[in-house]
């Protein structure tokens, strides 16, 4: 639906045809083609801007993200590897879970083909945002389109970490109303899973919020300068190698980390900062594991 797509290469290991069909009718300007299977991955990616990686096995009740590690880890790295041979200047857009491992794994297989531009490397925590504006606004009764909610961190249970104090617009919260806020949106993917019973996670929702960081990405190409957004990139924010956080996208990829969000923290965020760095980090280290033991 965005003007900025010129063109939609959608690729999977199967039904992409129908899938492609079905899109090629809306009267928009993308050009959509399609492609199935490794033989035809390489041109899939040839010339492209962004890519998109929601490709993976999603959670069953019961599962955390990092269950899906397994699987997922080695479809990341198939395709970020021939992301690396085809479009290496490319934006890459990692939503295939677990986020917090699955980056690290495609910065490593950057590194190993000599084309890592931190830059351009994202997790993509939209959806996280996303659910922090629609509870804020539904519980402060406040209008959506107003509300911004930084998320930090990374992309799976505590180490999703919502700074309400430092919501826009500036709106007061009890304790109870943070805690209870802060773990809903924590446990939101796990409240889509419980709820489709066995048929998946989050799609539309998780769709909604693909689209909205993919415009961004694009309108920073496109030669905007006012576009931020939060996502879990390689960072120096803490002490922790890659870290979610607002940060300013511009033509070359991330051009700012917004530091400015850590500081000035309730007590209760900074002990929940300090909560979430030990899985994060053993997330990060599980990635960068797997990716350097790989032939
Ligand atoms: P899905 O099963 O509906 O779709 C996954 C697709 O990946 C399928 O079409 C499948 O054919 C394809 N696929 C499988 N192996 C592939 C390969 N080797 N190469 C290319 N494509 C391949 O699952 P879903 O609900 O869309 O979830 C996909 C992933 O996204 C899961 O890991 C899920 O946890 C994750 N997810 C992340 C977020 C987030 O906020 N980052 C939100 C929702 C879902
Ligand atoms: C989400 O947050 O909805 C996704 O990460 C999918 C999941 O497994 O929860």
């Amino acid at each position: 639906m965005s003007p900025l797509v010129s063109s939609l290469n959608l690729y999977d290991i199967a039904n992409v045809k129908g899938v492609a069909a079905d899109l090629s009718h809306c009267n928009t300007p993308a050009q959509v083609s399609d492609f199935t299977g490794a033989s035809e991955l390489a041109d899939c990616l040839k010339g492209v801007n962004v890519v998109v990686i929601p490709a993976g096995v999603p959670r069953k009740p019961g599962m955390t993200r990092d269950d899906l590690f397994n699987i997922n880890a080695s479809i990341v790295k198939t395709l970020v590897e021939a992301v690396a041979d085809n479009c290496p200047e490319a934006f890459i857009h990692v939503i295939s879970n677990p986020v917090n491992s699955t980056v690290p794994i495609a910065a490593e297989v950057l590194k190993q083909k000599g084309v890592y531009d931190p830059k351009k490397l994202f997790g993509v925590t939209t959806l996280d945002v996303v659910r922090a504006n629609t509870f804020v606004a539904q519980k402060k009764n406040l209008r959506l389109i107003d509300v911004d909610v930084p998320v930090i961190g990374g992309h799976a249970g505590i180490t999703i970490l919502p700074l309400l104090s430092k919501t826009k617009p500036s709106v007061s919260f009890t304790d109870e109303e943070i805690h209870e806020l802060t773990v809903r949106i924590q446990n939101a993917g796990t409240e889509v899973v419980e709820a489709k019973a066995g048929a998946g996670s989050a799609t539309l929702s998780m769709a909604y919020a693909a689209a909205r960081f993919v415009e961004s990405s694009l309108r920073a190409l496109d030669g905007d300068g006012d576009v931020y957004e939060c996502a879990y990139v390689q960072s120096d924010v803490t002490d922790l190698p890659f870290f979610a956080s607002r940060i300013k996208l511009g033509k070359k990829g991330v051009e700012a980390l917004i530091s400015s969000d850590l500081q000035g923290l309730t007590e209760y965020e900074l002990k929940a900062v300090e909560a979430l760095k030990g899985e994060l980090k053993s997330s990060i280290e599980k990635g960068i594991g797997f990716a350097q033991k790989q032939p």
